[in-house]
């Protein structure tokens, strides 16, 4: 069932444009520091369909993270109305538990949802061999790399079994190889199993590759400058003419919205 956060000034969304997908309209974000006041995102409005894969591409500090923490509910907006199914985050921080092993830590959303270690252990362990963690299971957080942990995480987020998944720069950790591997590894997932995702990230490129629509923000605070449909048939490559061109168009709608 979606829920709802939404301020008394605003009025309710249609119930059909977030019917299983994510509704965010007018939501603004400031934060109270040191005695002044930042402001991280201004008026944003967004939307996701079920099933859909939304990115969205923007400068650091304009915003990305609070947007997904307020669609995991971990803060509220100051104003406007978010209409989101219950999401889980992945982190930019992995935030892996140091005392617990890599595939205790990927199986904890399985665990806290009351499944026996057992069987919890062993959804995990599958999936480590598909992210190419397998012989890892047993090594704890502070003895893997970054991209590891990275991927220790991603199989967390993806077990936790919600409807949407809002990932905070997926795979910014790992090497190009890896990375490539892990978007389609996401494809394929996302292929078996229908989510709504929310992908922040700094690459362009790999956001038209994995995305139905790339958002652009401005710098702070983030607004919305420009939002781009990806009508290219899937498998993409960061090759394809179509990926170029439209990463033409993305980096273009950053650039206006930095000399705004
Ligand atoms: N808890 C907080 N208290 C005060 N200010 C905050 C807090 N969280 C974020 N900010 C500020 O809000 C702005 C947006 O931060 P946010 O982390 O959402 O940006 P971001 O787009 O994710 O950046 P990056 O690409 O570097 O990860 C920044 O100026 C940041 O300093
Ligand atoms: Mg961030």
């Amino acid at each position: 069932m979606a829920t709802e956060l939404q301020s008394r000034t605003q009025p309710s969304p249609s119930r059909a444009a977030s019917c299983g997908g994510i509704l965010i309209e007018n939501v603004s974000r400031t934060y109270a520091r040191a005695g002044s006041r930042v402001e991280a995102l201004d008026g944003v409005s967004l939307r996701a369909s079920h099933g859909e894969v939304l990115a969205v591409v923007g400068p650091s500090g304009c915003g990305k993270t609070t947007l997904l923490e307020l669609l995991c509910r971990l803060q509220p907006p100051d104003r406007g109305t978010i209409r989101c199914p219950p999401a889980a985050l992945m982190p930019q921080r992995d935030l892996l538990l140091p005392w617990l092993s890599a595939v205790d830590n990927a199986a904890l959303a399985l665990r806290i949802a009351g499944v026996a270690r057992a069987p919890a252990r062993d959804r995990a362990t599958a999936l480590f061999a598909e992210v190419g963690l397998a012989g890892f299971e047993h090594v704890r957080p502070g003895e893997l790399s970054g991209g590891m942990r990275q991927r220790v995480a991603f199989v967390r987020t993806l077990l936790s079994g919600k409807p949407v998944l809002c990932l905070d720069e997926p795979f910014g950790a790992l090497d190009a190889i890896t990375r490539s591997e892990m978007q389609e590894w996401l494809e394929r997932t996302l292929a078996r199993e229908a989510r709504t995702v929310v992908l922040v990230t700094h690459d362009v490129e790999e956001a038209i590759v994995l995305a139905d629509r790339v958002a652009v923000l401005s710098p702070r605070p983030g607004r919305v400058t420009a939002q781009l449909d990806v009508h290219i048939d899937r498998p993409r490559t960061r090759t394809d003419s179509a990926v170029i061109a439209l990463r033409e168009e993305a980096l273009g709608a950053l650039e206006a919205g930095r000399s705004r």
